[in-house]
Protein backbone atom coordinates (compact mmCIF):
# COMPACT_ATOMS: atom_id res chain seq x y z
CA UNK A 1 0.00 0.00 0.00
CA UNK A 2 1.63 3.10 -0.99
CA UNK A 3 2.09 5.89 2.19
CA UNK A 4 -0.30 8.42 2.86
CA UNK A 5 1.33 11.42 1.62
CA UNK A 6 0.05 15.01 3.80
CA UNK A 7 -0.51 18.21 1.90
CA UNK A 8 0.47 20.20 5.56
CA UNK A 9 0.14 23.36 3.73
CA UNK A 10 -3.71 22.82 2.76
CA UNK A 11 -4.73 21.38 6.45
CA UNK A 12 -2.71 24.40 7.94
CA UNK A 13 -4.69 27.92 8.26
CA UNK A 14 -2.47 31.20 7.87
CA UNK A 15 -1.54 31.03 12.11
CA UNK A 16 -2.57 34.67 14.18
CA UNK A 17 0.65 36.87 14.05
CA UNK A 18 -0.20 37.78 17.82
CA UNK A 19 -1.84 35.74 20.64
CA UNK A 20 -3.27 36.79 24.17
CA UNK A 21 -2.32 34.82 26.88
CA UNK A 22 -3.89 34.66 30.35
CA UNK A 23 -2.29 33.67 33.14
CA UNK A 24 -4.84 31.72 35.37
CA UNK A 25 -1.75 30.22 37.72
CA UNK A 26 -2.95 32.46 40.56
CA UNK A 27 -6.65 30.80 40.68
CA UNK A 28 -6.05 27.98 38.65
CA UNK A 29 -2.24 27.37 39.97
CA UNK A 30 -3.08 28.11 43.42
CA UNK A 31 -6.53 26.59 44.05
CA UNK A 32 -5.29 22.84 44.29
CA UNK A 33 -2.05 23.81 47.18
CA UNK A 34 -2.44 21.79 49.98
CA UNK A 35 -0.22 24.41 51.81
CA UNK A 36 -1.11 28.28 52.66
CA UNK A 37 -0.25 30.45 50.43
CA UNK A 38 -0.65 33.96 51.88
CA UNK A 39 -2.45 36.21 50.32
CA UNK A 40 0.82 39.06 49.97
CA UNK A 41 2.18 36.09 47.65
CA UNK A 42 -0.75 35.56 45.43
CA UNK A 43 -0.66 39.57 45.16
CA UNK A 44 3.49 39.50 44.60
CA UNK A 45 2.69 36.28 41.62
CA UNK A 46 -0.13 38.87 40.34
CA UNK A 47 2.60 41.68 40.01
CA UNK A 48 5.38 39.97 38.34
CA UNK A 49 3.13 38.53 36.15
CA UNK A 50 1.69 42.30 34.96
CA UNK A 51 5.18 42.98 35.09
CA UNK A 52 6.76 40.37 33.16
CA UNK A 53 3.84 41.63 30.34
CA UNK A 54 0.93 39.55 30.44
CA UNK A 55 -2.09 41.56 30.29
CA UNK A 56 -4.99 39.16 31.51
CA UNK A 57 -4.73 37.32 34.79
CA UNK A 58 -7.16 35.17 36.49
CA UNK A 59 -6.79 36.19 39.76
CA UNK A 60 -9.00 34.36 42.13
CA UNK A 61 -12.16 32.80 42.74
CA UNK A 62 -15.24 33.76 44.67
CA UNK A 63 -16.25 30.28 45.85
CA UNK A 64 -17.58 28.72 48.83
CA UNK A 65 -14.52 28.41 51.43
CA UNK A 66 -15.41 24.80 52.53
CA UNK A 67 -15.18 24.00 48.81
CA UNK A 68 -12.04 25.41 47.94
CA UNK A 69 -10.28 26.76 51.14
CA UNK A 70 -7.18 28.31 49.32
CA UNK A 71 -9.48 31.00 47.37
CA UNK A 72 -10.70 31.72 50.93
CA UNK A 73 -8.82 35.03 50.67
CA UNK A 74 -10.13 35.99 47.47
CA UNK A 75 -11.45 39.99 48.63
CA UNK A 76 -7.93 40.10 50.40
CA UNK A 77 -6.18 39.11 47.47
CA UNK A 78 -8.24 41.57 44.94
CA UNK A 79 -7.61 44.43 47.13
CA UNK A 80 -3.99 44.36 47.42
CA UNK A 81 -3.09 43.87 44.05
CA UNK A 82 -1.34 47.44 42.32
CA UNK A 83 -3.33 47.49 38.83
CA UNK A 84 -1.77 48.35 36.18
CA UNK A 85 -3.89 49.78 33.18
CA UNK A 86 -4.77 48.01 30.04
CA UNK A 87 -4.65 44.61 32.50
CA UNK A 88 -7.55 42.57 32.54
CA UNK A 89 -8.20 41.31 35.82
CA UNK A 90 -10.76 38.07 36.32
CA UNK A 91 -12.31 36.11 39.08
CA UNK A 92 -14.44 33.57 38.70
CA UNK A 93 -18.39 33.40 40.29
CA UNK A 94 -20.33 30.69 40.52
CA UNK A 95 -23.07 32.45 41.80
CA UNK A 96 -24.98 35.48 42.60
CA UNK A 97 -23.51 35.18 46.12
CA UNK A 98 -20.24 34.64 44.47
CA UNK A 99 -20.86 37.75 42.34
CA UNK A 100 -22.23 40.19 44.90
CA UNK A 101 -18.71 39.44 47.44
CA UNK A 102 -16.98 39.66 44.07
CA UNK A 103 -18.05 42.93 42.79
CA UNK A 104 -16.84 45.43 45.66
CA UNK A 105 -13.96 44.18 44.58
CA UNK A 106 -13.46 45.60 40.90
CA UNK A 107 -12.70 42.50 38.52
CA UNK A 108 -12.45 43.49 34.88
CA UNK A 109 -13.99 40.32 34.34
CA UNK A 110 -16.11 37.19 35.54
CA UNK A 111 -16.28 33.80 34.94
CA UNK A 112 -18.79 31.42 34.61
CA UNK A 113 -18.06 27.83 34.75
CA UNK A 114 -19.54 24.77 34.02
CA UNK A 115 -19.21 21.82 31.89
CA UNK A 116 -19.84 19.92 29.06
CA UNK A 117 -20.18 16.99 31.19
CA UNK A 118 -23.11 15.75 33.90
CA UNK A 119 -21.09 14.41 35.86
CA UNK A 120 -18.13 16.80 36.51
CA UNK A 121 -20.78 19.49 36.83
CA UNK A 122 -22.54 17.77 39.73
CA UNK A 123 -18.95 17.03 41.32
CA UNK A 124 -17.47 20.69 40.69
CA UNK A 125 -20.43 22.76 41.20
CA UNK A 126 -23.13 20.61 42.90
CA UNK A 127 -25.55 20.56 40.04
CA UNK A 128 -26.37 19.46 37.21
CA UNK A 129 -25.81 21.92 33.83
CA UNK A 130 -29.12 23.12 33.16
CA UNK A 131 -28.97 23.97 37.01
CA UNK A 132 -26.02 25.60 36.78
CA UNK A 133 -27.25 27.34 33.55
CA UNK A 134 -30.05 28.81 35.33
CA UNK A 135 -27.55 29.88 38.42
CA UNK A 136 -25.52 31.48 35.71
CA UNK A 137 -27.88 33.88 34.13
CA UNK A 138 -28.54 36.31 36.59
CA UNK A 139 -25.06 36.50 37.00
CA UNK A 140 -24.14 37.20 33.73
CA UNK A 141 -27.08 39.88 33.61
CA UNK A 142 -26.02 41.57 36.98
CA UNK A 143 -22.50 41.96 35.45
CA UNK A 144 -23.18 42.82 31.65
CA UNK A 145 -25.37 45.92 33.50
CA UNK A 146 -22.23 46.83 35.52
CA UNK A 147 -19.76 47.18 33.42
CA UNK A 148 -18.10 43.76 34.06
CA UNK A 149 -16.86 41.34 30.70
CA UNK A 150 -18.32 37.65 31.31
CA UNK A 151 -15.75 34.90 29.84
CA UNK A 152 -17.51 31.12 30.43
CA UNK A 153 -15.45 28.43 31.23
CA UNK A 154 -16.62 25.10 29.88
CA UNK A 155 -14.97 21.92 31.41
CA UNK A 156 -14.53 18.52 30.30
CA UNK A 157 -14.87 19.15 26.65
CA UNK A 158 -12.71 16.24 25.33
CA UNK A 159 -12.85 13.98 28.48
CA UNK A 160 -14.00 13.75 32.12
CA UNK A 161 -12.51 12.15 35.07
CA UNK A 162 -16.00 10.30 35.69
CA UNK A 163 -17.64 9.75 32.52
CA UNK A 164 -14.62 8.79 30.02
CA UNK A 165 -14.66 10.70 26.40
CA UNK A 166 -17.17 13.80 25.57
CA UNK A 167 -18.57 14.30 22.39
CA UNK A 168 -18.42 17.72 20.64
CA UNK A 169 -22.13 17.38 20.79
CA UNK A 170 -21.90 18.04 24.34
CA UNK A 171 -19.72 20.55 23.81
CA UNK A 172 -21.77 22.08 20.93
CA UNK A 173 -24.69 22.35 23.45
CA UNK A 174 -22.77 23.73 26.38
CA UNK A 175 -21.42 26.95 24.30
CA UNK A 176 -25.55 26.80 22.62
CA UNK A 177 -26.44 27.73 26.19
CA UNK A 178 -23.64 30.12 27.57
CA UNK A 179 -24.48 32.15 24.11
CA UNK A 180 -27.90 32.18 24.78
CA UNK A 181 -27.74 33.32 28.49
CA UNK A 182 -24.88 36.55 27.00
CA UNK A 183 -21.57 35.08 27.94
CA UNK A 184 -19.07 37.35 25.30
CA UNK A 185 -16.53 34.61 25.19
CA UNK A 186 -15.79 30.89 26.23
CA UNK A 187 -12.81 28.40 27.16
CA UNK A 188 -12.77 25.12 25.53
CA UNK A 189 -10.79 23.55 28.45
CA UNK A 190 -9.19 19.85 28.47
CA UNK A 191 -9.56 20.01 31.80
CA UNK A 192 -8.19 17.13 32.96
CA UNK A 193 -5.07 16.68 30.17
CA UNK A 194 -6.67 13.67 27.75
CA UNK A 195 -7.54 15.89 25.09
CA UNK A 196 -5.07 15.42 21.42
CA UNK A 197 -5.09 17.35 18.35
CA UNK A 198 -7.82 16.05 16.69
CA UNK A 199 -9.86 15.96 19.92
CA UNK A 200 -9.43 19.25 20.70
CA UNK A 201 -10.16 20.92 17.58
CA UNK A 202 -13.49 18.91 17.05
CA UNK A 203 -13.98 20.71 20.55
CA UNK A 204 -13.24 23.80 19.08
CA UNK A 205 -15.59 23.27 16.30
CA UNK A 206 -18.55 22.27 17.97
CA UNK A 207 -17.89 25.89 20.11
CA UNK A 208 -17.66 27.93 16.64
CA UNK A 209 -21.23 26.49 16.08
CA UNK A 210 -21.86 29.64 18.82
CA UNK A 211 -19.25 31.85 19.26
CA UNK A 212 -16.87 33.38 16.88
CA UNK A 213 -12.97 31.86 16.82
CA UNK A 214 -11.80 35.44 18.51
CA UNK A 215 -14.29 34.56 21.38
CA UNK A 216 -12.64 31.58 21.75
CA UNK A 217 -9.79 30.69 24.25
CA UNK A 218 -7.97 27.31 24.77
CA UNK A 219 -7.61 26.15 28.33
CA UNK A 220 -5.38 22.98 28.33
CA UNK A 221 -4.31 20.97 30.82
CA UNK A 222 -1.12 18.93 30.23
CA UNK A 223 -1.56 15.74 32.17
CA UNK A 224 -0.40 13.44 29.19
CA UNK A 225 2.54 16.11 27.86
CA UNK A 226 -0.27 16.86 24.56
CA UNK A 227 -1.11 20.70 25.96
CA UNK A 228 1.29 22.32 23.72
CA UNK A 229 0.31 20.06 20.79
CA UNK A 230 -2.84 21.38 21.76
CA UNK A 231 -2.21 24.34 21.97
CA UNK A 232 -0.52 24.38 18.16
CA UNK A 233 -3.71 22.38 16.84
CA UNK A 234 -6.31 25.52 18.27
CA UNK A 235 -3.78 28.33 16.38
CA UNK A 236 -4.06 26.13 13.19
CA UNK A 237 -8.27 26.78 13.78
CA UNK A 238 -7.41 30.23 14.13
CA UNK A 239 -7.86 30.41 17.94
CA UNK A 240 -5.19 33.21 19.35
CA UNK A 241 -6.74 33.33 23.11
CA UNK A 242 -5.11 31.22 25.22
CA UNK A 243 -4.80 30.22 28.70
CA UNK A 244 -1.92 28.59 30.73
CA UNK A 245 -0.13 28.71 34.42
CA UNK A 246 3.15 30.02 35.17
CA UNK A 247 5.50 27.13 36.09
CA UNK A 248 3.06 25.04 35.11
CA UNK A 249 0.81 25.23 38.48
CA UNK A 250 -2.47 23.91 38.59
CA UNK A 251 -5.02 21.38 38.82
CA UNK A 252 -8.82 21.17 39.61
CA UNK A 253 -10.12 19.61 43.01
CA UNK A 254 -12.51 17.68 41.68
CA UNK A 255 -10.56 16.44 39.03
CA UNK A 256 -8.29 13.64 40.49
CA UNK A 257 -4.79 13.33 38.86
CA UNK A 258 -5.19 16.34 36.74
CA UNK A 259 -1.58 18.07 36.86
CA UNK A 260 -1.76 22.10 36.07
CA UNK A 261 -2.07 24.15 32.96
CA UNK A 262 0.38 23.89 29.82
CA UNK A 263 3.44 26.30 31.59
CA UNK A 264 2.82 30.03 30.07
CA UNK A 265 6.77 30.03 29.68
CA UNK A 266 6.45 26.69 27.57
CA UNK A 267 3.47 28.51 25.19
CA UNK A 268 5.43 31.64 25.50
CA UNK A 269 8.87 29.81 23.89
CA UNK A 270 6.33 28.03 20.91
CA UNK A 271 5.03 31.24 20.00
CA UNK A 272 7.96 33.42 20.16
CA UNK A 273 10.10 30.38 18.22
CA UNK A 274 7.27 30.85 15.13
CA UNK A 275 7.46 34.75 14.88
CA UNK A 276 4.12 34.95 16.65
CA UNK A 277 4.24 37.64 19.13
CA UNK A 278 3.13 37.84 22.83
CA UNK A 279 4.07 40.56 24.37
CA UNK A 280 5.74 38.89 27.15
CA UNK A 281 9.56 38.80 28.40
CA UNK A 282 10.16 35.27 28.86
CA UNK A 283 13.07 35.95 31.44
CA UNK A 284 10.58 37.98 33.58
CA UNK A 285 8.30 35.19 33.51
CA UNK A 286 10.98 32.80 34.50
CA UNK A 287 11.86 34.97 36.95
CA UNK A 288 7.88 35.15 38.33
CA UNK A 289 7.81 31.13 38.09
CA UNK A 290 10.90 30.56 39.99
CA UNK A 291 9.63 32.76 42.55
CA UNK A 292 5.74 30.68 43.12
CA UNK A 293 7.56 27.50 43.17
CA UNK A 294 10.43 28.53 45.72
CA UNK A 295 7.52 29.21 47.79
CA UNK A 296 6.11 25.99 47.18
CA UNK A 297 9.17 24.41 47.35
CA UNK A 298 8.85 22.60 44.07
CA UNK A 299 10.50 22.81 40.75
CA UNK A 300 9.24 24.58 37.88
CA UNK A 301 7.10 22.08 35.54
CA UNK A 302 8.15 24.31 32.58
CA UNK A 303 9.99 22.38 30.50
CA UNK A 304 11.35 26.33 28.73
CA UNK A 305 12.06 27.44 32.13
CA UNK A 306 14.39 24.54 33.52
CA UNK A 307 16.21 24.99 30.41
CA UNK A 308 16.81 28.69 30.92
CA UNK A 309 17.48 28.20 33.98
CA UNK A 310 20.20 25.89 33.62
CA UNK A 311 21.36 27.29 30.91
CA UNK A 312 22.01 30.85 33.26
CA UNK A 313 23.40 28.45 35.91
CA UNK A 314 26.33 27.00 33.58
P1 LIG B 1 -23.63 24.45 47.20
O1 LIG B 1 -23.29 23.76 48.47
O2 LIG B 1 -24.52 23.74 46.25
O3 LIG B 1 -24.20 25.93 47.48
O4 LIG B 1 -22.26 24.82 46.48
P2 LIG B 1 -25.44 26.43 48.29
O5 LIG B 1 -25.99 27.59 47.53
O6 LIG B 1 -26.35 25.30 48.67
O7 LIG B 1 -24.77 27.02 49.63
C1 LIG B 1 -24.17 26.15 50.60
C2 LIG B 1 -23.15 26.94 51.40
O8 LIG B 1 -22.15 27.48 50.56
C3 LIG B 1 -23.75 28.13 52.15
O9 LIG B 1 -22.96 28.32 53.30
C4 LIG B 1 -23.46 29.29 51.24
O10 LIG B 1 -23.38 30.51 51.92
C5 LIG B 1 -22.11 28.90 50.68
P3 LIG B 1 -23.40 27.71 54.75
O11 LIG B 1 -24.79 28.26 54.98
O12 LIG B 1 -23.40 26.21 54.60
O13 LIG B 1 -22.34 28.21 55.68
N1 LIG B 1 -21.86 29.48 49.33
C6 LIG B 1 -20.84 30.30 49.07
N2 LIG B 1 -19.84 30.79 49.82
C7 LIG B 1 -18.96 31.62 49.22
N3 LIG B 1 -19.03 31.97 47.91
C8 LIG B 1 -20.01 31.50 47.12
C9 LIG B 1 -20.97 30.63 47.70
N4 LIG B 1 -22.05 29.98 47.22
C10 LIG B 1 -22.58 29.29 48.22
N5 LIG B 1 -20.04 31.83 45.84
C11 LIG B 1 -20.86 26.08 45.00
C12 LIG B 1 -22.23 25.44 45.22
C13 LIG B 1 -20.73 26.43 43.54
C14 LIG B 1 -20.74 27.31 45.86
C15 LIG B 1 -19.78 25.04 45.42
O14 LIG B 1 -20.03 23.87 44.73
C16 LIG B 1 -18.38 25.51 45.13
O15 LIG B 1 -17.91 26.48 45.73
N6 LIG B 1 -17.64 24.80 44.28
C17 LIG B 1 -16.26 25.15 44.00
C18 LIG B 1 -15.96 24.81 42.61
C19 LIG B 1 -14.59 25.26 42.24
O16 LIG B 1 -14.11 26.31 42.66
N7 LIG B 1 -13.91 24.43 41.42
C20 LIG B 1 -12.64 24.77 40.89
C21 LIG B 1 -12.73 25.85 39.85
S1 LIG B 1 -13.33 25.26 38.28
C22 LIG B 1 -11.92 24.73 37.47
O17 LIG B 1 -10.86 24.69 38.02
C23 LIG B 1 -12.05 24.38 36.01
C24 LIG B 1 -11.47 25.45 35.08
O18 LIG B 1 -10.12 25.70 35.36
C25 LIG B 1 -11.61 25.01 33.62
C26 LIG B 1 -11.08 23.58 33.44
O19 LIG B 1 -9.88 23.34 33.56
O20 LIG B 1 -11.93 22.72 33.23
C27 LIG B 1 -12.24 26.79 35.22
MG1 LIG C 1 -8.46 24.48 34.64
Amino acid sequence: MPCAVIDLKASFMPTPSRVQLIDVGPRDGLQNEKQAVPASVKIELVHRLQAAGLKEIEVTSFVSPKWVPQMADNAEVMAGLQRQSGVCYSVLTPNLQGFEAARPTRPDEIVVFGAASEAFSQKNINCSIAESIERFAPVVQAALAAGIAVRGAMSCTVGCPYEGEVAPERVAYLAGLMKRIGVQRVDVADTIGVGTPLKVQRAIEATLQHFEVRHISGHFHDTYGQALSNTLAALHMGVFNFQSSVAGLGGCPYAKGATGNVATEDVVYLMHGMGIETGIDLEALVDAGVFISDFLGRKTQSRVATALLNKRAG
